[in-house]
């Protein structure tokens, strides 16, 4: 058969996650790669998308999202971040944080609009912009801190850019931008009046007291900023799918307008479950973060023991090190799954002007302390 799909479509390549998943599967390997946790979420949620089912809950939710979950979201923000968000126009409940940013990216994009990414970036962000015509264009996070050129950022903006997407705390390197960083991204972006997208998925997993600033907080970024968060990082259950975008009204409207025709509403269960987490979330977050916090130490102490040194990540469940050989991320990446039996991600995939990411993996510690020794193991074995 001689069927041709979209020229768009042609510029999506298989992605780096299916390729090592499919790998580690092949080798039998422990999988550091894959970016969710291999363990659950609480079961008394579950337990609450069950009883939502047996009570019928079970038809299409409001467009925007139900009710309960719109207004759980906006106290949480009122009462973490003091900022004030209306539940009846200026929040839509999303399939996960990846629906939010699609819908954005293509309600703020025309064709040539220029978008300045930060990279290493997590993925998705790339093939929205190119789904939607625009031109992304890069700012590099530099090892060892992660922190960028301010003069290099102004310079990427330009009479064609009209959105800064930032991830914040960051997949894949762990970085928590600092306020002087997002007053100096808030600046520019009121000045040239851009829409700024800040995915903050990882909002609640930051380590060592660090706290982490919504950019929306800042001054003039309410109104030009969208807000991307996502319960299946927050309660541990990706596959739940439920997230959520903030902004004022207009953007909400722009993000609607895509989801009527793409995915209309979000499961309805599993947006009651949520609504009900968040009002349990001060009961729930200290235990969440004191887990995490735990990973990311055993994880680093492990490394200090190895070839593969840590970059430090104060913020997400990811980790960046360093490779010992002069070997590039993706020919390790590929000698460790098959040689020694541990899945890693080579991030120069996250880089489209930088050769960092060469240098370095990245592995996930939202896993199993069991599964975390038994990955650190195997590294370990690694010879030069
Ligand atoms: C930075 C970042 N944004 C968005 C997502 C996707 O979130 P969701 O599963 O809620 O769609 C992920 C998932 O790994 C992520 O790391």
């Amino acid at each position: 058969m001689n069927l041709k799909l979209s020229k768009r479509i042609e510029q999506i390549p298989e992605s780096v996650f299916t390729t090592m998943s499919r790998l580690a599967i092949e080798n039998h390997a422990v999988n550091l790669g894959q970016g969710f946790p291999d363990f659950n979420g609480p079961e008394w949620l579950i337990e609450e998308v069950y009883q939502a089912m047996k009570q019928g809950k079970n038809q299409y939710a409001p467009s925007i999202g139900i009710l309960t979950l719109r207004k759980n979201i906006t106290e949480l923000y009122k009462s973490i971040y003091d900022i004030n968000w209306s539940y009846d126009n200026e929040v839509i409940v999303t399939m996960g944080a990846t629906e939010a940013l699609f819908s954005a990216i293509h309600s703020i994009i025309d064709d040539g609009d220029e978008v300045i990414i930060f990279e290493p970036y997590y993925d998705s962000y790339i093939y929205d912009v190119l789904l939607a015509n625009g031109i992304p264009k890069f700012v590099t996070l530099h090892k060892p801190d992660f922190s960028f050129n301010f003069d290099e950022f102004e310079k990427a903006i330009t009479n064609k850019t009209k959105l800064i997407i930032i991830n914040n705390p960051h997949n894949p390197t762990g970085k928590v931008y600092s306020f002087e960083e997002l007053k100096f991204i808030s600046d520019l972006a009121t000045k040239n009046n851009l829409i700024v997208i800040s995915d903050e998925v990882y909002e609640f997993l930051t380590y060592d007291n660090v706290s982490h600033i919504p950019i929306s907080t800042l001054p003039g970024m309410k109104e030009r900023t969208v807000t991307i968060s996502s319960a299946g990082k927050t309660f541990g259950f990706t596959g739940w799918k439920v997230g959520w975008a903030c902004a004022n009204r207009d953007l909400i409207k722009g993000i609607h307008s895509i989801r009527q025709w793409t995915t209309f509403a979000v499961n309805t269960p599993c947006q009651h479950a949520i609504a009900y987490g968040l009002t349990k979330i001060n009961e729930y977050l200290p235990k969440f973060k004191k887990l995490y916090q735990a990973k990311r130490d055993l994880i680093i102490n492990e490394l200090l023991n190895s070839l593969f040194s840590p970059t430090i990540p104060y913020g997400s469940y990811f980790i960046m090190v360093n490779i010992p050989s002069g070997k590039n991320d993706m020919d390790l990446a590929i000698e460790l799954v098959r040689d020694y039996k541990v899945a890693t991600i080579p991030p120069s995939v996250f880089y489209s002007k930088s050769d960092e990411g060469k240098t370095m993996l990245r592995l996930c510690f939202a896993k199993q302390d069991e599964t975390l020794k038994s990955g650190i193991k195997r590294l370990k074995e690694y010879k030069i």
